[in-house]
């Protein structure tokens, strides 16, 4: 039986304070006997300290000696480019790749003959593949942190307090996008005090939200939005705009609104016009979780970027959440990361098998080609570019 070496690096993207493995997650491989490396200082933004990673039986080496030892190595983004030099082929890169948006990357790790897992290709409808489910671990993070950066900024107290100083009345929460991000949001938004209200195009949503003690708004211009695989589909154009004309009167009358929709592989929806923005009180909040640089739910809105409006409304564009409570995260995501390489390992080596419904997902490249199958389906014409991702 051989004993197969996985290596956690640490993450070079600006701003990136989560690590793939954190010393329990250590523990729980060395036990199942997979051999682990971690680099110097990998643990650092998550407050685990490298001794911490000894303790738990890992070797702290540089990033040299690592992908130099590892069977596989352990990320959560996509390494850059200067970086992944290193990888060698039959070497195994796992993490949150985001494929779709990198379709070069795939090239050159198929070219390269580098096996790579991408975490947010899971098939998440599985339940066995539900302990493996990195995407939801961190929205669930995401979306909790995210009413923690709007009551911060948010001048008022959100729950409704009675002082002898007199009684405040409690904020009114609007979470936009009740998938895994927008059900934490409200959770937390809840347990602070917030009066809250959702709305998602997905009708299975309704009773999640309501579950929740929120109120789920209704916006008879859309019947549903769902597409495939529990995902919202993208609404069509007089669905848009039918939505947007009942959706600015409940953003008017909010104080702080979170949005979180998305549509797997295209352009976030804009739900929160500059026109709605206007609308909304002085001291109120918004933050855009799907704010990126293609655009994001509210007009306006930057990643990273917090802007006080003339009108009095300040607008957060969101970055990467997750990373801002890096500790919780990665102790989540070294969890999805652990249960993924346990279904991967056979034997002390890891086992490619495209038959399995996991592998199918989570596999891109391997033996020198590209092996996902949906992935392959939209990878067009030698330029690499994607149809049908804007
Ligand atoms: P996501 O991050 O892709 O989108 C967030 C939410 O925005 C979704 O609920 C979507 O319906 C909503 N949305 C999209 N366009 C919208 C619009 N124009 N207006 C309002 N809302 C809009 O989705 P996420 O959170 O990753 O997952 C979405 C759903 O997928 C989950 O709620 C669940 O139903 C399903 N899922 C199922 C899992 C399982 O069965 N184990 C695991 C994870 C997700």
């Amino acid at each position: 039986m051989g004993i197969i070496t996985v290596g956690a690096v640490r993450e070079r993207a600006p701003g990136e304070r989560r690590v793939a493995l954190v010393p329990e997650a250590v523990t729980r491989l060395r036990q199942a006997g997979i051999d682990v490396l971690v680099e110097a200082g990998a643990g650092a933004g998550a407050w685990f300290a490298d001794a911490d990673y000894a303790a738990a039986g890992a070797a702290v080496v540089t990033a040299e000696e690592l992908y130099e030892r590892a069977d596989a190595v352990l990320c959560v983004g996509l390494p850059d480019a200067e970086t992944s030099v290193a990888l060698r082929s039959g070497q195994a890169l796992i993490g949150l790749l985001a494929p779709l948006g990198h379709p070069d990357r795939v090239d050159e790790w198929a070219e390269r003959g580098i096996t790579a897992v991408s975490l947010d290709l899971l098939p998440r409808t599985l339940s066995r593949a539900q302990s493996m489910d990195a995407l939801t671990s961190q929205a669930s993070v995401a979306g909790y942190k995210a009413v923690l950066v709007a009551a911060d900024s948010y001048d008022r107290f959100l729950p409704m307090l009675t002082t002898a100083a007199g009684t405040s009345k409690p904020a009114a929460v609007l979470v936009l996008g009740a998938g895994v991000a927008g059900l934490q949001a409200i959770a937390t938004a809840r347990r602070l005090g917030a009066v809250v209200s959702a709305y998602d195009v997905r009708p299975a949503s309704r009773g999640e939200v309501e579950s929740l003690g929120a109120r789920f708004l209704d916006l008879s211009a859309v019947t549903s939005g769902a597409g495939t695989g529990g995902y919202a589909r993208e609404l069509t154009e007089q669905e848009q705009r039918a939505q947007q004309e009942a959706l600015d009167a409940h953003i008017a009358r909010s104080d702080i609104v979170i949005t979180t929709a998305q549509v797997p592989g295209r352009k976030p929806p804009l739900l929160v016009t500059a026109q709605a923005l206007e609308r909304m009180g002085p001291g109120s909040v918004v933050v855009d979780m799907a704010a990126s640089d293609l655009g994001g739910n509210v007009e306006l809105s930057k990643p990273d970027k917090t802007a006080v409006l003339y009108s009095g409304v300040t607008v957060i564009g969101a970055g990467n959440l997750p990373s801002a409570m890096a500790t919780a995260a990665s102790t989540a995501y070294a969890r999805n990361i652990g249960a993924l390489l346990t279904h991967l390992v056979r034997d002390g080596a890891l086992v490619i098998d495209p038959d399995d419904e996991i592998q199918a997902g989570v596999v891109v490249t391997h033996g020198g080609e590209i092996v996902n199958q949906a992935l392959a389906a939209v990878l067009v014409g030698s330029d690499g570019t994607l149809e049908g991702v804007s």
